[in-house]
Formats: C-alpha cells, sequence, structure tokens
C-alpha cells in the first residue's frame, strides 16, 4: 500500500508523527508533505525536529514542490491522510484552490475519485468551517474529527491520540488501535474531582 500523508498547520501534530510510525511498522510506503504552518505548530506541540519527521516516510517533499510526482494524477497511490488539517487547508481543497503540492494532491484525489481522509482541528468551528467540510465530504473525503473518546476508558493522552491513529488506520482496512482495557476500570476522581 502507498499513501500520501499530509501535515497542515492546525494543532496536534503528534497525531500525524505517530501515524507515520504506525505505517512504517505496518509497511505501507508513505509519501510526506508538511506545511509551512505545520512546521511552526511542531515547534510549538512537539520535541521532535522536522528531520526525524520526515524520516519516518519513504519519501517526503518540499511544500512549494509543486513539480513533484504526487503533484500529478499520473503518480498510483491508495489514497492521502491530512493530519490535522487546518481550517485553512480545508477551505483550500474545498475551494479547488490548489496553491500548494499539499492542496495539489488533495485536490487530485477528488479529481480520480481515490481515498482523501482529513482530520480537521479547530474549536469551535465556525459556520464557514462546517460548510467546507461539507462541502468536502460531499465531493467525497471522508472526515474524521480527533474527537475525545471515553468508552475505551482512557488513562493517558497517549491513549485518546492512539485511538485516533487506529481510528484512520481503520479507514484503510487496519484494524484500530486498541489499548489494554480493564473492564473494571472507570474514569476517576483524579481526573474528574468530585469535592
Ligand atoms: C500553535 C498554532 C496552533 C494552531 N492551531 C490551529 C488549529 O487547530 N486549527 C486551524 O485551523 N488553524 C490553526 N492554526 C493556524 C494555522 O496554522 C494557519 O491558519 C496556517 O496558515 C495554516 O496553513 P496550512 O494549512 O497551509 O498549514 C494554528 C497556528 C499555530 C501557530
Amino acid at each position: 500500500m502507498r499513501l500520501i500523508v499530509g501535515i497542515s498547520g492546525a494543532s496536534g501534530v503528534i497525531i500525524s508523527i505517530k501515524l507515520l510510525a504506525k505505517l512504517k511498522e505496518l509497511g505501507v510506503e508513505t509519501h510526506l508533505i508538511i506545511t509551512h504552518g505545520a512546521e511552526l505548530t511542531i515547534r510549538h506541540e512537539t520535541n521532535f525536529d522536522l528531520f526525524a519527521i520526515r524520516q519516518l516516510a519513504d519519501r517526503s517533499y518540499g511544500v512549494d514542490d509543486i513539480d513533484a510526482s504526487i503533484a500529478s494524477g499520473s503518480f498510483p497511490h491508495d489514497g492521502m491522510i491530512i493530519v490535522p488539517c487546518s481550517m485553512k487547508t480545508v477551505a483550500g481543497i474545498a475551494a479547488g484552490y490548489a496553491e500548494n503540492l499539499l492542496l495539489r494532491a488533495a485536490d487530485i484525489c477528488l479529481k480520480e475519485h481515490r481515498k482523501l481522509i482529513i482530520v480537521p482541528r479547530e474549536i469551535p468551528l465556525s459556520r464557514i468551517h462546517l460548510r467546507n467540510l461539507k462541502e468536502i465530504a460531499d465531493y467525497g473525503a471522508t472526515i474524521v474529527p480527533p474527537m475525545l473518546t471515553f468508552y475505551n476508558v482512557p488513562s493517558t493522552i497517549d491513549d485518546q491520540v492512539n485511538h485516533i491513529v487506529g481510528k484512520i488506520l481503520m479507514q484503510f482496512g487496519f484494524p484500530g488501535i486498541t489499548p489494554a482495557w480493564d473492564p473494571s476500570a472507570k474514569m476517576s476522581v483524579a481526573t474528574v474531582d468530585a469535592d
């Protein structure tokens, strides 16, 4: 399997880093695009340097390399994931405004009817954001918001992140990531103080 992974400048870049590591483990060939906005969020939110993140992919491209192979519909692949996806990038996809390599690769997915998984992140969502998300869903993208999940009784942020990574992988037929689950575990007063 060959996938394109786009990282844009929304919060939650750790999800993309974990996803890339997992795809590598699964033997999936990955082609990575990191936007300028994402370079900033990576610096804000993690201790990873760009080089280390790029090393997780089989090939990495500059976001301005609009003549890269993946900018063409003739480049065969099995789909694209944009994680996290900023509202600017959502707007670009909705408008068909392919002004960088990430947007162009997403545009191609829609025109070639290939799988496009969007992991949008903003809070709250304005009507413009919602309209744009609906627009790209109508054109074939799958929207996988990185929602907090509690039914698996997560005990760490890592559990929450792994759950989202699993949900993305499931879109490509891989099993999700289920943390070791203690059926007697419940969200406790350590996380919700009853006093
Ligand atoms: C620390 C930080 C966090 C941000 N978080 C978000 C976010 O969660 N969602 C969003 O839509 N934009 C967010 N932004 C703003 C985007 O990075 C900005 O709109 C950027 O132009 C997006 O461009 P890109 O999609 O090409 O990466 C954030 C910016 C910074 C610096």
